[in-house]
């Protein structure tokens, strides 16, 4: 039986991320929510106006440099009592693969839509990769200060791309220059945004036909405004459906706010939504039983390893998903790869680059550890039970180029490097069967000059890049054991080792790819590993 305390653990905890095309807000909306959660106290610590821009993430040039946010961090804070875990994704959409695998380890999603511009193409693939394992998605519809396209438009792209129905929670009462506030079809309040003429923020208002209600609200948002916002309330009412729990969960429904994050305005909507909607810490499936966060018996995942968090420590840290039962300093955990007991003497949890030494933590928590080079992505830890938690995704890379060093004495340093860096996924490291050099593989070309400036800081390494002539490479698996060694043999020039002494196949072009796929029937060609 489960002691009270861990229950109310579990049921007190939230693990989200936060989905955005670049540019929609998702930084400010970060920043703001740990400003209400009190985890900051002045906001403007995550990405700093002005001089100070960068602040949190500026562990590496390459990110200072050009403004980008090539790294990952978690956060986590308390907002009414309840103990939410932000996990924060790379704002480039090179480093994609990052945030997919990011995905695994929370619960729910927060996507934000700019308001002006609707869904957008980074929005899209992320929200696709949500689908795979039916994430629950809350929807804010942000920057309704500047002038917005029509929310019943928004909310019909929104239910085409995202496939699921919108269940609008607050309204808006126009935008822009006129944007007045939202109207919340559930507490039947309005919430003004900025109006000096109201000395509260909200307004109860239950019925819009109420006389005297009316008249106050003509007054303050002007009368065709109000007759406006009157009959387009009615008319959604009727359209979409109300909000059903049991369909959000079951991501089917996506409860719609609006607001702006930059006016400080609707944050306390999506976080209550947070709070009361996203379903506390889930099970996760491993190859052997699903694991449920209720179980005492310790397990977790590695979904990201990030190095160089500190510069100071020059060291990596291995980020844990707790699937199941209570971190406690010192426990002895089972590294189910390597078959081995670890006593875990110490783990950190995060706030904003900050790391902060942690005696105890439950399912839905992300915990650092210290990796000394024995922790991969993907890895699992109990306290030993032999099982191996799936769903965390490794994505066939998309660009290619060969390695080259510039003094080639370094190769020792090289290969130690590149399987260091593979190993954090910044990038994956094929050898041809055929030769000896390596061939990098990447989703974003970012990703490759992130390479090129660890390994000179790093490992004191200078390398250079060669174009190869691949574009397209799946791993291959076997139907019949015998049909390996031909093709092998066959197609020896295009086929490579990953780290992982997986095969894979690397393609000159797609009607190359599409030749071998169909004579070769008996093997399977995966754009995605495990
Ligand atoms: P991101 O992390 O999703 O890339 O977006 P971020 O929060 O950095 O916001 C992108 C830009 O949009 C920023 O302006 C930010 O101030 C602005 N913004 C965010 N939310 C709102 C909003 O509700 N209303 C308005 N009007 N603007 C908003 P910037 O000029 O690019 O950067 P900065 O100089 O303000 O940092």
């Amino acid at each position: 039986m489960f002691d009270k305390t861990y229950t109310k653990e579990l049921t007190k905890r939230r693990t989200f991320a936060i989905i955005s095309h670049p540019d929609a807000g998702k930084t400010t909306i970060t920043e703001k929510m740990l400003f209400f959660g009190k985890a900051i106290h002045i906001s403007g610590v995550i990405k700093g106006r002005g001089n100070q821009k960068y602040a949190k993430s500026d562990w590496m040039n390459i990110e200072k440099a050009r403004g980008i946010s090539v790294t990952t961090s978690v956060m986590q804070f308390t907002y009414k009592n309840i103990l939410i875990n932000l996990l924060d994704t790379p704002g480039h959409q090179d480093f994609s693969e990052d945030t997919y695998r990011i995905l695994t380890a929370v619960d729910c999603c927060l996507v934000i839509i700019d308001a002006a511009k609707g869904i957008e193409e980074r929005t899209k693939k992320l929200i696709e990769v949500t689908r795979i394992q039916n994430t629950p998605i809350i929807t804010f519809i942000n920057k309704l200060d500047r002038d917005s396209r029509e929310p019943i438009s928004l909310l019909d792209e929104i239910e085409k791309e995202l496939t699921m129905n919108c269940v609008p929670i607050t309204w808006p009462i126009s935008c822009g220059k006129n944007f007045q506030g939202v109207y919340h079809l559930y507490e039947k309040k309005i919430y003004f945004y900025k109006n000096k003429l109201v000395k509260k923020q909200s307004f109860f208002l239950d019925d819009f036909t109420d006389f005297s209600n009316s008249v106050f609200l003509k007054k303050m948002i002007g009368s065709d405004l109000y007759e406006y916002i009157y009959q387009e309330l009615e008319l959604i009412i009727h359209i979409y459906s109300k909000f059903n729990h049991k369909n959000f969960l079951q991501a089917i429904d996506t409860p719609i706010f609006f607001g702006s994050a930059l006016g400080e305005f609707g944050i306390d909507h999506i976080l209550n939504s947070l709070i009361n909607w996203a379903p506390s810490p889930l099970y996760r499936k491993s190859n052997k039983r699903q694991v449920n966060p209720q179980e005492k018996k310790f397990t977790g995942f590695i979904f990201k390893i990030q190095a160089n968090m500190d510069l100071k420590h020059r060291d990596r840290i291995a980020f844990m998903r707790i699937v199941s039962g209570q971190y406690k300093k010192g426990m002895k955990l089972k590294h189910i790869r390597i078959k081995k007991y670890i006593t875990i003497s110490d783990a950190f949890s995060f706030l904003a680059g900050e790391r902060i030494s942690i005696k105890e933590a439950y399912p839905g928590d992300i915990i650092g550890l210290h990796n000394h080079g024995t922790i991969k992505i993907g890895d699992t830890f109990t306290e030993g039970e032999d099982l191996k938690f799936i769903g965390i995704p490794i994505f066939a890379p998309e660009i290619f180029r060969q390695i080259c060093l510039q003094n080639p004495l370094k190769q020792k340093q090289l290969k130690k490097g590149l399987i260091e860096l593979s190993e954090e996924g910044t990038i994956q490291v094929f050898r041809p069967i055929m030769n000896n050099y390596c061939i990098l593989g990447a989703i974003g070309i970012l990703q490759f000059d992130v390479v090129i400036e660890r390994l000179k800081i790093e490992y004191n390494i200078d390398a250079i890049y060669k174009k190869v002539n691949i574009i397209l490479a799946r791993w291959i698996r076997f139907k019949n054991d015998h049909s390996i060694n031909d093709f092998k043999k066959k197609y020896s020039s295009y086929i490579a080792y990953d780290t992982n002494n997986s095969l894979i196949y690397l393609a000159p072009s797609v009607a190359n790819l599409h030749i071998v796929m169909t004579q070769n029937t008996d093997i399977f060609f995966d754009k995605i590993r495990e």
